[in-house]
């Protein structure tokens, strides 16, 4: 999962491009760079680690290519880093995705060619420079294209100032500016440049130059009306404001977002419902913690609505297809809408017929293009790789949809009213001075396990997920009844658990369960609205009835932040992450 920028044009292209990274950095912080020509040639500037504050050197250029990296093959270093040049200088590459026969092709030109990096991506770069010898570039992208194997996009710049992309699975975006063209991973990149795009569609290729774009299809070569889309959407305000980590800032956010939900969206909810309703056998998938939101959708609809849903991870749900008919509903859960773990089963589900309903966070992204019907959660850009508001926002959507199923959806947005009153509670100083203590302990902690029981229990793999992925520390989320079958074994004098203890049918077997932790010397820390003598450490968090699953989230999200800063770790972009996933 990386980022591609490209830039043809006036000559402003260097600066322009490094810009359109910064956008694009979410994607992967590994490492970034961009090639520019000028009057001498290709200028190519590498680093490794995050743009941050980084310039490039001042050139007048009209063209370019950028790329931010999330290394998948070799490691994190700058011969690594993109674009990557052809041996003779006659052109340089960015790609995102996996090169999945990298390998067989790299054989045939070893003789021939000098590799510098060990990524599947220079095999590209070498391709291109043989068949740019026989061809144009179009043609001979189109040549090398078809070669590779796997999910790809490709951006490519040669001497003579022309950019080609072609593109199966990642996303590429054009936009069409006065006199500019450009190339982006994600439009919100192309949004300060123009409004005007064209979303590359997969086996589709294109031709960036100072006289326009035009596209063609791969497979043909044959040119096509692409079809240009106008965006309305508003230029985000990105700014951290009074916040020092959008991390901070996300989670500060939810009680706005839960009420937006509570008040626009249970027309959608009901909608959704209706649905469900119509469909033989529906299926909630995601990935991470997509994938935990879509848990709870199954207890909360059986408690409520009396009704199955099956829930997959969305990796897994591709070797589970095979049953899917016409009259099977998947519904997909994803904060970004470009996870290739989501899409890949998406695209087999359409193949069998079935009914797509997107719940993304992002307009015009790949799943919310290619869904049936499209539910946009309004929580605004979350730009921390940790997801806080945008799982929140899921679980909004999915109480609302599971009131909805029994008519009931007004009690669903009262009760996400009083779970927005106690999340506002929740951040107030005091408040965040107790969660900041039990944080301080945790961080010492080598090993952490988080236990719940029903819809607790997705709750306490989410919690594990935000406190590993940020601070580093292990964690691990299980069903309260699980941890005596084992991993019981691993708690000795000290070791803490979290224990989400709601008032619900799951009190009292979740307090036994932490008093058999406790009896073997583990520290429990009780998230409950109420205190309990099996309690070392305990964060109230008032009962807002079936929605109390959305403020027990909080405390869990705060763990993380404050142990991350407290080991001067960045919570918003942590290390191997990225914040969307695009690779398989
Ligand atoms: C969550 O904090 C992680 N960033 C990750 O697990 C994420 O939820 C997962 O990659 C799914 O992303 P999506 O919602 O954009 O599809």
């Amino acid at each position: 999962m990386c980022g591609i920028f490209g830039y043809v044009g006036k000559e402003r292209a260097a600066d322009l491009i490094l810009e359109g990274l910064k956008t694009l950095e979410y994607r992967g912080y590994d490492s970034w760079g961009v090639a520019i020509i000028d009057e001498h040639g290709f200028k190519v500037s590498k680093q490794t680690g995050k743009i941050g504050g980084a310039s490039l050197p001042p050139t007048k250029t009209k063209v370019g290519i950028g790329h931010t990296r999330w290394a998948t093959h070799g490691g994190v270093t700058v011969e690594n880093s993109h674009p990557h040049l052809a041996c003779n200088n006659s052109l340089a590459i960015v790609h995102n995705g996996i090169v999945e026969n990298f390998r067989e092709l790299k054989k045939d030109l070893t003789s021939t060619h000098k590799f510098v990096s060990e990524t599947d991506t220079e095999v590209i770069a070498h391709l291109l420079e043989d068949e740019l010898k026989k061809a144009p570039l179009r043609e001979a992208l189109q040549l090398v294209f078809k070669k590779l194997e796997g999910l790809n996009a490709v951006a490519v710049v040669t001497k003579d100032r022309k950019i080609a992309v072609a593109k199966n699975g990642s996303p590429l975006v054009l936009g069409l500016g006065k006199d500019e063209y450009f190339v982006a991973s994600d439009a919100t990149a192309l949004l300060p440049h123009t409004r005007k795009v064209i979303f590359l569609e997969d086996n589709q290729l294109a031709t960036l130059e100072n006289h326009g774009v035009k596209v063609f299809d791969l497979a043909s070569g044959k040119e096509i009306e692409p079809l240009v889309t106008e965006l309305d959407w508003q230029i985000n305000d990105n700014s951290l404001g009074e916040y020092q980590h959008y991390m901070l800032k996300e989670i500060n956010e939810q009680p706005r977002v839960i009420r937006n939900i509570a008040t626009n969206l249970f027309t959608q909810a009901e909608e959704l419902s209706e649905i469900i309703k119509k469909a033989r056998g529906t299926f909630f998938i995601g990935s991470g913690t997509a994938f935990h939101a879509c848990m709870t959708g199954a207890y909360l609809f059986s408690k409520i609505a009396k009704k199955h849903v099956n829930t997959t991870v969305a990796s897994e749900f591709n070797y589970l297809v095979d049953f899917l008919t016409s009259e099977s509903l998947v519904i997909a859960f994803s904060q970004s809408g470009e996870t290739i773990d989501v899409i890949e089963p998406l695209n087999r589900a359409k193949k069998k017929g079935s009914q797509i309903v997107a719940v993304v966070n992002s307009l015009g992204s790949t799943i919310y293009r290619m869904a049936d019907y499209k539910i946009l959660l309004g929580a605004g850009p979350e730009l921390a790789v940790a997801s806080t508001k945008a799982f929140v926002a899921k679980l909004c959507l999915i109480l609302l949809t599971t009131y909805a199923l029994i008519g009931k959806v007004k009690e669903a947005q009262d009760l996400l009213l009083s779970a927005s009153d106690e999340v506002e509670r929740l951040l107030e100083e005091g408040n965040l001075k107790k969660i900041k203590a039990v944080a301080d302990i945790l961080e010492k902690s080598e090993h952490i396990y988080v236990i719940g029981r029903g819809v607790s229990y997705p709750l306490s793999l989410e919690a594990a997920l935000k406190i590993k992925e940020v601070s580093y520390v292990h964690t691990e989320g299980m069903a309260g009844g699980e941890l005596k079958h084992g991993t019981i074994a691993l708690v000795d004098r000290g070791t803490p658990c979290l224990v989400f203890a709601p008032n619900d049918e799951t009190y009292q077997a979740t307090v036994s369960n932490a008093t058999e932790i406790r009896s073997r010397g583990g520290l429990i820390i009780g998230i409950s609205p109420k205190n309990s003598p099996s309690f070392d450490h305990w964060i109230e968090v008032r009962d807002v009835g079936e929605a109390s699953i959305i403020p027990m989230v909080v405390p869990a999200q705060l763990f993380g932040y404050f142990m991350a800063l407290k080991k001067g770790y960045d919570p918003d972009k942590p290390r191997n992450l990225a914040k969307a996933v695009t690779v398989k």
